[in-house]
This record gives C-alpha cells, structure tokens and sequence, in this order.
C-alpha cells in the first residue's frame, strides 16, 4: 500500500523506517517536506494513506480534491485533529485516524520545565553568568510548594500535569467537562472554571480546540485571573486569544506566560527563519517580553514519542490493510460539534 507522509521532517523518517522494517510492514512510504493543502492535494491522489501532522490543512476544500483520487485513510501522526474536517472525510468515504497517546509524559514534563523556567528563570541566567554576570538581580522566583495550580483539561496531559504537580507539594484545581475518578483520587479538586481562574497561581491548558474551547482564555476570564498568575499554554494555540493575552502582559498582568503554541503558528512553526523578518505582528511582540517563553509546538519531541507516533501510526494503517477500518479511527459522531481548524 503506497502512504504519502506530509510535512516530512528528516528527524521523523528513521522512526517509521525502522519500525517497517521491524514488522516486514508491506508498506511503501514516500516523504514529502510540503504541507497538505487545497493546492498540494493534486500531488498525492495516487496514494491510499496520507499521513499528516499538526499543520497539514485537511479542511473540506482539501478532502474535496483527494476524493478525485485514491486516498481512503487520512493518518494523523499526532494526537489533535482539529485540522481534519471529519464530516467532510467521511462523506468521501475517507477514514481518518489519530495517535491518541504517544507520551502524555513528555508534554506534561514539557509544561512543568516551562513553569519552572518562567519562576526561577534559567533562561535568563544561562545567558547572565555566560558572560560573568553573576548577580542575582531580577531573578528571583517563589516556591511552587504550596501554590495553587489550575489545570483546563484533564485528560492524558492533563493528569500527567497534576500528578508532577502534586508530587511537589502544589494544590491542584481543575476544570473539565469529564472529571478524572483517577485525578480525584491523587487530590485534584474539581471546581467552576470561574473559581479556578480566580484561584490560582498558575493556569496550565490542556484541552482540545473545539468551538466551545475556541478563544476560552479572552480578555474577561483573563481579567478574572489574579494579578501576577502565571499561564501556560501547551494544548492549542487558539484556545487562547492573543490580542488580548497581549494586552494583559503590556498591563503586567501575569508574572509570566509560557507558550508552547500559538493561534498562527503554521506560518512559522518547524522552520528555521532564522534569516527573515518577522511579518506576524503578534507574534514579534509576544517575542519582546522578558517574562514570555515560546517554544515552537516541541512539548511532544521525546524519542519515546517519536517511537510510540511510528509504532501506533503505521499499526493504524495496517490495521485498514487486514481489516478495512483503522485503529484509532476517529468517528465524527462522537464529536457534536466539527473541530476548528488553526
Ligand atoms: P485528552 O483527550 O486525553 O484530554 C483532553 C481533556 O480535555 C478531556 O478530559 C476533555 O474532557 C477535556 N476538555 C474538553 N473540553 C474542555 C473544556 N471546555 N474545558 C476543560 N476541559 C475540557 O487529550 P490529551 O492527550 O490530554 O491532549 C490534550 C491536548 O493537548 C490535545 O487536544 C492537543 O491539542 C494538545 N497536545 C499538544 C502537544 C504539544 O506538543 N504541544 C502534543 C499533544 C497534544
């Protein structure tokens, strides 16, 4: 079976490569670095499988074209699919599968080093004593034993968050639609989303983006934080409205913000633009405060991840080859309300 694998990046190949090998899969993968779109479509129409990422476009207009071809499996290597229009697959008789969980540990060990980076400022230190600056001014942080965290989103990532959390002695509230008998269990106390804005020291998002999760962070829930909390944000870009997360750091709201995604990173995201201007404004003036850290979608980036996204994505496509439904396959059913794209 031939699989067109979108968005290739060299550090991901050996992973599938090697995992093929492995299981003699029957599989002929051919890698392309560009993106999934209305006009890249045309390129993949002789392929059964497309395998895409966060940042390959599967929107209506996409499965519109692919449909004129042979594609029957749209195989996301990730665990998001609010970039895949399911309705629209599964009216062309496209299945598309996901990576439910290849390592909620390295996103929730990601979100933890980001909070702990923001409070005790390592990236400004590293930096300092480099170039024998060795004092401590401006870098002084607050225990996290003790401090109450808010958590949107307990899920995987989300229990994986809590369960760090409360091993170093933090209160941890949360908010889900869903509550965790497993997350009560270690202490997480549930509450209002409300109470847990005005709570806690630190809000960690963890969340899909779905319409109802679209923009949850926005200029009134922000202005029910409390002054000098602290936000980090490794689920989606767009659950958080930056304009007004902007306005909120020019009037120093938060003590610090950690942002491991962002409402328009597909422009930039994965590529080394190391040697061109910055167009997105936002973006630049997110870059200009000392107390924001950004890193480019890497929560996930653990060679345990890698192995368990080959492992599960091609066991996915095979399982469609001996059986003719995916693994993990993703019903739109189960979803009220279509994903957003972004
Ligand atoms: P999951 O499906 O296990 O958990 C999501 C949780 O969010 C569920 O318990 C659900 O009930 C809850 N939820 C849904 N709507 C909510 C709302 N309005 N308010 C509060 N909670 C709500 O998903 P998992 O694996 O924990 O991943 C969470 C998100 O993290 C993914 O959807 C994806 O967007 C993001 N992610 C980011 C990565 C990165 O590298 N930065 C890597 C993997 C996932």
């Amino acid at each position: 079976m031939k699989v067109a694998f979108l968005s290739a990046k060299s550090y991901e190949e050996s992973f599938f490569l090697e995992e093929i090998k492995r299981h003699s899969y029957k599989l002929e993968l051919e890698f392309f670095e560009h993106r999934l779109s209305p006009q890249t479509a045309p390129l993949v129409l002789d392929y059964s499988v497309i395998c895409i990422f966060v940042h390959d476009d599967a929107s209506r207009e996409t499965i519109e074209v692919l449909r004129r071809g042979k594609t029957r499996v749209i195989a996301l290597r990730c665990a998001g699919f609010n970039n895949v229009d399911l309705r629209a697959a599964e009216e062309a008789g496209i299945q598309v599968c996901n990576v439910p969980a290849y390592s909620p540990n390295a996103v929730a060990e990601h979100t933890v080093g980001m909070m702990l980076t923001l409070n005790r400022k390592f990236h400004r230190s590293y930096w300092r004593v480099r170039e024998g600056n060795f004092s401590l001014d401006g870098l002084m942080g607050f225990d996290m034993a003790g401090k109450t965290i808010g958590i949107i989103g307990t899920g995987k990532i989300g229990s994986a968050v809590a369960r760090i959390l409360l091993g170093m002695q933090c209160t941890v509230l949360a908010v889900d639609p869903v509550p965790s008998e497993e997350c009560r269990k270690m202490g997480v106390e549930y509450v209002t989303l409300e109470h847990l804005l005005q709570r806690s020291d630190v809000i960690t998002l963890h969340c899909p983006l779905t319409p109802e999760t679209y923009h949850l962070i926005n200029a009134e829930r922000i202005a029910m934080m409390k002054d000098g909390a602290m936000l980090i944000n490794t689920s989606r870009g767009a659950v958080v409205d930056t304009k007004a997360l902007i306005q909120a750091l020019k009037r120093r709201k938060f003590c610090a913000v950690g942002l491991d995604v962002y409402e328009e990173e597909e422009k930039y995201f994965y590529e080394d633009l190391s040697d061109k201007v910055i167009e997105d404004d936002l973006l630049a003036r997110l870059l200009t405060f000392p107390n924001v850290l950004i890193t480019a979608h890497q929560a996930f980036f653990t060679r345990e991840a890698l192995e368990n996204i080959a492992r599960t994505t091609l066991a996915n496509i095979v399982s469609y080859m001996q059986t003719g439904v995916c693994t993990n396959l993703i019903r739109s059913e189960r979803y009220k309300t279509q994903p957003v794209k972004r």
